[in-house]
């Protein structure tokens, strides 16, 4: 499966790279906002220490400028994904722009039809928001589920299934339970994987029993 990671802070990409946990990264305009950093900056600077796909999503809601904003963007680096939100307008900038050979990332999913939409307008990745439907009493994981399933059905389709607004572990296990390709992580998320007392309680075990040897290793 791959780590994306969901945020536009690059001191916290920058060190979970160093770890190897990168593969891409996604921001969205709050993201963007949350940074106070120029968008074309950030993302310009997050491409060049990111081996994968950078997604950065267009503000118009218009297909015109939608389209020339995504051309825009696509000129900061050769791995901008543009993120487009799944509206007619946002399907059709994605045919578009995959016709001219560009990752578009299709977000604000929310439900399998519009999943499947996606996947027919050639969008790269599909991006399903489990945490905002589990806000309202709906069990997001079981749309990662269904679009799977749904994807799996047909094997001309090859739009990737990107797990997003994941707000805790379990999301991510689920998700690689169930064979999305992809999903993308806050930060924190990432560092909350890592943890595990019995991992912290051995290690603690096992530098007791080693400063009792009065050794060291250098
Ligand atoms: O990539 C989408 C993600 O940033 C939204 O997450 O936690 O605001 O629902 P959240």
């Amino acid at each position: 499966m791959k780590f994306f990671v969901d945020t536009a802070d690059v001191a916290d990409i920058r060190s979970l790279a160093e770890a190897g946990l990168v593969d891409g990264v996604t921001t969205n305009p709050s993201l963007i906002a949350k940074s106070g950093r120029k968008m074309a900056e950030v993302i310009a600077e997050i491409c060049a220490i990111t081996p994968g796909p950078v997604s950065a999503e267009v503000t118009a809601t218009e297909y015109e400028q939608m389209l020339a904003e995504g051309r825009h963007l696509r000129q900061i680096a050769t791995n901008v994904a543009v993120k487009v939100p799944l509206t007619e307008a946002g399907l059709r900038t994605c045919r578009t722009l995959t016709g001219e050979g560009t990752l578009v990332n299709v977000t604000l999913c929310f439900s399998a039809a519009q999943a499947l939409l996606a996947a027919k307008a050639g969008a790269t990745f599909i991006s399903p928001f489990v945490g905002r439907l589990d806000d309202i009493a709906t069990d997001g994981m079981q749309l990662i589920a269904d679009i799977v399933k749904i994807y799996r059905n047909y094997p001309h389709i090859k739009t990737e299934v990107l797990v997003a607004s994941i707000r805790h572990p379990i999301h991510l296990v689920e998700a690689a339970k169930l064979g999305a390709g992809v999903a993308t992580l806050p930060p924190a998320v990432i560092r909350q994987l890592l943890k595990h007392p019995l991992t912290d309680r051995g290690l603690d075990a096992f530098l007791a029993d080693w400063r009792k040897t009065g050794q060291s290793i250098l």
